[in-house]
C-alpha cells in the first residue's frame, strides 16, 4: 500500500504567494496513483480566521482522485491559549463543517490509520484527556492490524526529552503522554508537518516522519532545526515494514518565507513567539 504524504499548502484565494505550488503537486500525485492522501495540515494560508481560504483549499483538494484524509493545522483551527488566534470552538466548528473531522480513523485490511488534531495538546485540560481518551480509544480499537498516527506537529524538534519548544512541537507533559501510547501499541510510523522541514528519524521501534512543507521553507528569520529546507512531498510504502521517501517534485518552488512575511503573516509580526510555520 503507497501513501502520499503532502503538508502545509498554506493555500488562499487572496494571498496567492504559494499556490502556484499546487498544480505541479497535484499533477505529481496523479502520476503516482497512490492509494491514500493524507494532508497533515496548514491546508489553508489562514483558515483559522478566514473561511473563504478553507473554501478554496477545499475546492482544490477535490482534483485529487483518491482517498483523501486531513489533519488540522494551526492556521486552520488556531493554536495555543494566549496566541494572536487560539484554537476555540468557533474554529473548530468551522474546519468539521468546511473540511470534515479533526480526528478520525480510517482502515485497510492490515492498517490502521489515525489522525489526531495535535493543536488540542496543550489548549486545556480538559479537552487534551479528551483527546488522549480518543487516541487510546483508536490505538486499542486496531485489532491485529499495525498502526500509523499522523499529526500537525511534531513529536520533539532537536531530541526526543528536550523541554517546551513553544510554537514548534508538543509540549513535554502530552508528549510523554502520547509517547507513552504509542509505545504500548508499538505504533509503526507516526507522521507530521508544521516545521516545514524534512526528516526521517526513529523513536524506539516508531518510525518518525516530517514530510516536506508543499508551500514555502524558512530561512534565517527562524532558528535552525534538523531536517531539510526543500518543499515537496513524502511517500509511505507499508508492508511488513514502513518504508518512507523524501521527494522533492518538479516545478514546485522552494519560496522563501521571510520573502513575504510582512505580506502573507503580518500581524504574526509584533507577537512574542514571531514563528509562522
Ligand atoms: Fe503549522
Ligand atoms: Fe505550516
Amino acid at each position: 500500500m503507497r501513501i502520499i504524504q503532502i503538508t502545509d499548502t498554506h493555500l488562499s484565494p487572496a494571498k496567492t504567494h504559494f499556490n502556484g505550488n499546487w498544480r505541479p503537486l497535484a499533477e505529481w500525485i496523479e502520476a503516482q496513483q497512490p492509494d491514500l492522501v493524507i494532508h497533515t495540515g496548514d491546508l489553508a494560508l489562514d483558515g483559522a480566521d478566514i473561511e473563504n481560504d478553507l473554501v478554496f483549499s477545499m475546492q482544490l483538494m477535490t482534483e485529487l482522485r483518491f482517498p483523501l484524509l486531513i489533519v488540522p493545522g494551526n492556521h486552520d483551527v488556531g493554536h495555543m491559549p494566549g496566541s494572536a488566534q487560539p484554537m476555540n470552538a468557533e474554529r473548530l466548528q468551522r474546519w468539521r463543517r468546511l473540511v470534515g473531522p479533526d480526528e478520525w480513523v480510517h482502515d485497510t485490511k492490515n492498517w490502521r490509520f489515525i489522525g489526531i488534531n495535535s493543536l488540542t495538546l496543550g489548549s486545556n485540560p480538559e479537552a487534551e484527556l479528551q483527546q488522549f481518551d480518543w487516541s487510546k480509544n483508536a490505538l486499542a480499537g486496531a485489532g491485529t492490524r499495525r498502526i500509523a498516527m499522523f499529526a500537525h506537529k511534531p513529536l520533539f524538534v532537536d531530541e526526543p526529552n528536550e523541554g517546551d519548544t513553544g510554537y514548534w512541537s508538543v509540549r513535554p507533559s502530552a508528549r510523554q503522554h502520547l509517547r507513552d501510547l504509542i509505545a504500548a501499541h508499538d505504533v509503526a510510523l507516526f507522521a507530521s508537518g508544521h516545521l516545514h522541514r524534512a526528516w526521517i528519524g526513529k523513536l524506539g521501534s516508531t518510525k518518525l516522519a516530517w514530510a516536506p512543507a508543499a508551500a514555502f521553507i524558512v530561512g534565517p528569520m527562524e532558528r535552525d532545526m534538523p531536517g531539510e529546507r526543500i518543499v515537496g512531498a513524502m511517500v509511505h510504502t507499508l508492508g511488513d515494514d514502513v518504508h518512507t521517501e523524501i521527494v522533492q517534485i518538479k516545478g514546485m518552488t522552494p519560496f522563501l518565507l521571510d520573502d513575504v512575511m510582512d505580506e502573507v503573516y503580518p500581524r504574526a509580526k509584533p507577537a512574542v513567539d514571531k514563528a509562522v510555520s
